[in-house]
């Protein structure tokens, strides 16, 4: 603070006025666990609904009293720093106020020295709910569009997925089933050429048209199985679970504790969840065993599949885990790995039931 020379300064009446202009509540407080007031500007009663009278000499409470329950803790320990480090104190915290309402608060005061000589704290309180409630605003709409974006994203890669998965299938129709029917097709009209002349050569090419039809329906079979299996639409999961355990490579032991049916949207996905997962077993575990297991949770189910083997899984490793994630995402679920080097893996997808 500088003064004029020529003037003489009223500095009583100066800081009165100060004190009642500021918009703030000025005070002086005793370095104490109740932050006994000294004095205390009337700007208070506006921001905590308490008149100053009430906090002076702790006439009817205290300032700590006032301090929101979870933040009390942190502000001692706050000043306490600032002063042990002889430095101003910039603090935010929430109070309670008279109506019951949390107003946030700033703070900002620093250590001085009272008429007695003794230790106390000089600083200024100002309502800052205004600005925090605006931040916590803004902070919960930007963690909304950043859940927007990665719902866009992974609505992206499922279509992506799905036309992938289109495209094999138009791949296996025209490299199987097509080829069979094709073949049969030939086989056919060759045998009705040499039908008149060469029965014995017809009937070979009759037998030879069968056996490509059988085989092509097979084939058909086979891809329909891949895409949807007829078990999970008919039995449910834990028996096309055990379904795939059977036809699996190594031993599966498959536990399930959830009675009857879930929803089919729940039901494959945890079958492919399970699928993804044992097939990961097989081409990168080196496992012995494996162990699938559906449990009940609360308001939800959970599809948990261990091994044994070498670990090391990773959710950002290739196109199956991540896959995984996305299918499960759309059902308001989640995807967790465990996987230490050398002891095994546990895949847990946990799906909210309705
Ligand atoms: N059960 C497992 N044991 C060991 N490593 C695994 C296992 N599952 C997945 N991984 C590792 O995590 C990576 C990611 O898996 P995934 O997303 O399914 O991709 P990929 O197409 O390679 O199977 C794999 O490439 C593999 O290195
Ligand atoms: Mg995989």
């Amino acid at each position: 603070m500088r003064v004029a020379p020529q003037s003489i300064p009223d500095v009583e009446g100066f800081v009165t006025s100060l004190v009642r202009n500021v918009p703030g509540a000025v005070y002086r407080c005793d370095v104490d666990a109740a932050f006994t007031m000294q004095l205390l500007g009337d700007e208070i009663e506006r921001i905590s609904g308490y008149p100053a009278s009430d906090f002076v000499a702790n006439a009817r409470r205290t300032f700590d009293s006032i301090i929101h329950a979870d933040d009390r803790e942190r502000v001692h320990r706050e000043i306490a720093e600032a002063l042990a480090a002889d430095e101003p104190y910039v603090l935010e915290y929430r109070i309670v106020t008279a109506d019951g309402e949390v107003r946030w608060i700033l703070d900002r005061g620093l250590r001085a020295v009272d008429a007695f000589g003794r230790e106390c704290l000089d600083g200024i309180i100002f309502d800052v709910t205004h600005r925090r409630l605006a931040e916590e605003a803004r902070l919960r709409s930007e963690a909304a569009a950043a859940r927007a974006a990665e719902l866009e994203a992974s609505r992206a890669r499922i279509v992506a997925a799905a036309d992938e998965a289109r495209r094999r299938i138009e791949r296996d129709l025209h490299d199987g089933a097509q080829q069979r029917l094709v073949a049969a097709s030939l086989a056919l009209r060759v045998a009705e050429r040499r039908l008149m002349e060469s029965p014995e050569s017809a009937a070979m090419m009759l037998v030879r048209a069968r056996t490509e039809l059988e085989a092509g329906l097979e084939e058909l079979r086979e891809l329909a199985r891949g895409i949807h299996p007829a078990v999970l639409t008919d039995h449910g999961l834990a028996d096309a679970l055990r379904a795939l355990a059977e036809r699996a490579a190594l031993p599966i032991r498959i536990e399930c504790r959830v009675a009857g049916r879930l929803a089919p949207g729940v039901e494959t996905a945890l079958y492919y969840c399970a699928t993804e997962a044992l097939t990961n077993v097989v081409k990168h575990a080196r496992a012995t065993h494996a162990r699938v297991c559906i449990e009940p949770g609360e308001g939800v189910v959970a599809l948990e599949v261990s091994d044994d083997g070498a670990g090391g899984a990773r959710l950002d490793g290739g196109s199956g885990l991540s896959g995984l994630e996305d299918r499960l995402a759309v059902l308001g679920g989640i995807l967790e790995v465990k996987s230490v080097a050398g002891r095994g893996t546990v895949l847990r997808a946990t799906v909210p039931v309705a």
